[in-house]
């Protein structure tokens, strides 16, 4: 069968599997590294919606722009990670290892430990993961399904980039398999939003994508996505790539580590990122760039998105648009420009930033309508 026989074949299948998306790695085989015989560990992640964006549009100054969302919270452990995790885990258990290791801001846990659920489920009783997390600074959400999924969580006196270190070296030492972004599995599998994006976007990538950067993976995942569907003549453009950093935490932008990174963004607060080269590559290549925002500007487009937009994201994703506001605000974007921010995890991890970055608070009333009546000055 030639290429594009095969081309023809799998974008039948994927449009045909609309009702029922058979996951990404069903999706995109075609593109991706992985054999036929291979046992797929999925939760039918993918597939997630791509959303126009008005509200964004006109907080840029720029009312007719055209800024679509990725939501990525919409996966089955609700953010980016379990497309990575997918491959990560059916190439680890292929292999024959059973305990699943990683060091996590929150959803690299969240996703790992879903992902050995699902393989457990599968007959690999004895498959296990182990979490190490930052104590004190993973969102509560994250924790919680990390422990609820079944792993062993570890709450280390340290930040992530510590946490990294330890896993890596005991991924050395034992016959574990580490599933944090330094294993190209993980790359592998988040490549597949690029060509999300880019069949949503019928067969063009968008002329900029905006993303959050913490340990760099997914930027470089995505750069690596957008390439490989361009070269494969699949997607007949490449957008730049527009990577964002919490000022506290930016190791790139600054270039240099940050030993003591510091952001309300948990998920990013990463001060020596492991994919730092490859992200500095993304961004030379595509013609793109990498900066910082501030807090308060992701809490502001934070609020936004979900007051004026109706999306829930947490506030590590809300730095993609933070970053777009700021850039086109210096002028920066041409307003002809389609432009796709990725929203990486879903806001209800992390409740307790939802309620105290927010000026509204409930009325309590008896439970009578006269009450809820008069509070409300009818
Ligand atoms: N957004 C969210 C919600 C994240 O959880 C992360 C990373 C990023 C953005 C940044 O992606 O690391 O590929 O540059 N979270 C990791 C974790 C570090 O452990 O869950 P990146």
């Amino acid at each position: 069968m030639n290429f594009l026989d095969n081309l023809f074949k799998s974008k039948q299948a994927r449009t045909s599997s609309f009702n029922r998306w058979p996951g990404l790695i069903n999706a995109y085989r075609d593109y991706l590294n992985i054999d036929s015989e291979t046992e797929i560990i999925s939760l039918c992640e993918g597939n997630t919606p791509l959303i126009l964006s008005p509200a964004i549009a006109k907080a840029c100054g720029v009312p007719g722009l055209k800024v679509y969302i990725k939501f990525e919270g919409a996966n089955p452990s609700g953010s980016f990670k379990d497309r990575g995790m997918t491959m990560a885990v059916t190439k680890a258990i292929a292999s024959g290892l059973r305990i699943m290791i990683c060091a996590s801001t929150g959803n690299t846990s969240a996703a790992a430990a879903a992902y050995t659920a699902c393989a457990r489920s599968l007959g690999y009783h004895d498959a296990k993961c182990v979490v190490l997390v930052p104590d004190g600074y993973i969102a509560l959400g994250k924790l919680a399904q990390a422990i609820i999924y079944g792993s062993q969580v570890i709450q280390v006196a340290g930040n992530f980039d510590q946490a990294l270190n330890i896993v890596r070296e005991l991924a050395d030492k034992h016959p574990i398999a580490l599933v944090n972004s330094v294993n190209p599995d993980r790359i592998e599998g988040q490549k597949t939003a690029a060509f999300e994006v880019c069949d949503q976007l019928n067969g063009f990538a968008p002329n900029i994508l905006c993303i959050p950067v913490g340990n760099a993976g997914n930027i470089s995942a995505y750069w690596a996505g957008f390439k490989q569907y361009y070269n494969f003549g699949v997607s007949k453009t490449k957008p730049r790539m527009f990577g964002f950093q919490a000022a506290g935490a930016a190791p790139i932008v600054l270039g240099k580590p940050v030993e003591n990174p510091e952001t309300i963004a948990t998920a990013i607060r990463i001060g020596n990122p492991a994919s730092w080269h490859m992200a500095e590559a993304a961004v030379k290549e595509s013609n793109g760039l990498i900066d910082s925002v501030t807090d308060e500007e992701i809490i502001e487009a934070y609020k936004l998105i979900h007051s004026a937009q109706g999306i829930c994201c947490e506030p590590a994703s809300a730095a993609s648009v933070a970053g777009l506001i700021k850039v086109s605000r210096q002028g920066k974007i041409d307003p002809e420009a389609t432009i796709v921010c990725v929203l990486t995890g879903h806001g209800l991890k992390d409740p307790q930033t939802a309620i105290d970055s927010s000026q509204f608070s409930p009325i309590k009333t008896e439970a009578s309508m006269d009450s809820v009546a008069r509070a409300l000055n009818l």
